[in-house]
């Protein structure tokens, strides 16, 4: 094993452009991480486009890879990541790769981005969120939801940041210890809020940073969001806050910034549609981010 880490990291591959493995794999090689990625789909491009066209790795398939990894007593992981899971049995499936990576490094962390919908809208089955709920919550050591997935999880409904810091509190009670809720929109603000619950039953603590709301649509910087969480929290394993003032100050000053000024320059309106994220234009910020927003301790 490399002293960084080794992660799993499950996710959607596109040809063109950049979501899931396209937006996680290069930022984690780039902190210094050995990332594996399974490509949950492989799809033309992201299906925010017109049409889009491609395959899905079902459950069987995804086992198939990790028997071989098995086979040669390759299962050793520092990380698991997942993304968006498409169907029951393919997040069934991976519920037992985890555990079997489990067994073979008791330690191994499981970042889950529990992707089922934004702003109101579910967009995956909506069987999978009782499966997320009851049986991949209490396996993440680290979990990034939004505001509308940390709604479906809880069900408490967010309106505040005391409902949002609540829902932290909830989510915690099942398992992980870390929860990033990575963006939630509270009287036209938009906000980050983290909790780390240091050991079972002490009180999280938590911190909130406020975003700066760029007036365009990206896709790609959620799985982006939670890979960076994840790079940088091994780096800093005790201070969620500044793990999280990293990522975003990545996320904001670097990447969103010149990906809008470069679909500008090239006479595009951004908030006409979703744009595709200027990621390795952005490698240099990536390795060493300037942190200009800060985490405020409630
Ligand atoms: P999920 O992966 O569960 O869909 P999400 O809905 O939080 O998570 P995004 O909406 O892509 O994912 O937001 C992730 C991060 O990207 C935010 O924390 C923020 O830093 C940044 N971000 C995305 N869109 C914008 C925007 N228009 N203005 C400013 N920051 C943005
Ligand atoms: N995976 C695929 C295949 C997609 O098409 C998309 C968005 O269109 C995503 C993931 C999600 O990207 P985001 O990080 O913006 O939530
Ligand atoms: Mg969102
Ligand atoms: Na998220
Ligand atoms: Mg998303």
């Amino acid at each position: 094993p490399s002293d960084t880490g080794r992660v799993l990291s499950i996710q959607s591959h596109t040809v063109q452009g950049y979501v899931g493995n396209k937006s996680a794999v290069f930022p984690l090689q780039l902190l210094g991480y050995d990332v594996d990625p399974i490509n949950s789909v492989q799809f033309s491009n992201h299906t925010g486009y017109p049409t889009f066209k491609g395959q899905v790795l079902n459950g069987q398939q995804l086992c198939d890879l990790i028997e071989g990894l098995e086979a040669n007593d390759l299962l050793f992981y520092t990380h698991v990541l997942t993304g968006y899971i498409g169907s029951v049995s393919f997040l069934d499936t991976i519920l037992e790769v985890i555990n079997k990576l489990r067994a073979v490094n008791p330690k191994l962390t499981y970042v889950c981005d529990p992707v089922m919908g934004d702003e109101g809208k579910l967009y995956v089955p909506e069987e999978l969120v009782h499966v997320y709920r009851e049986k991949v919550v209490p396996l993440a050591s680290m979990l990034t939801p939004n505001q509308f997935e940390a709604e479906k999880l809880t069900g408490l409904r967010i309106n505040s940041e005391e409902d949002g810091r609540e829902a932290c509190a909830i989510l915690h009670a099942a398992g992980p210890s870390k929860v990033v809720i990575t963006s939630i929109t509270i009287g036209g603000i938009l906000l980050l809020i983290g909790s780390h619950q240091k050991e079972k039953g002490l009180k999280p603590e938590q911190f909130k940073i406020l975003i700066h709301k760029i007036p365009a649509y990206f896709t790609g910087t959620g799985d982006l969001m939670t890979a960076l969480l994840l790079g940088w929290s091994n780096k800093y394993p005790d201070n969620l806050d500044k793990v999280a003032e990293l990522a975003v100050s990545t996320l904001q000053q670097a990447l969103l910034r010149r990906t809008l000024d470069d679909y500008k320059r090239a006479g595009y309106d951004p908030t006409s549609s979703s744009l595709e994220i200027r990621l390795i234009q952005s490698q240099e910020e990536i390795r060493n981010p300037n942190v200009e927003l800060k985490a405020e301790r409630y």
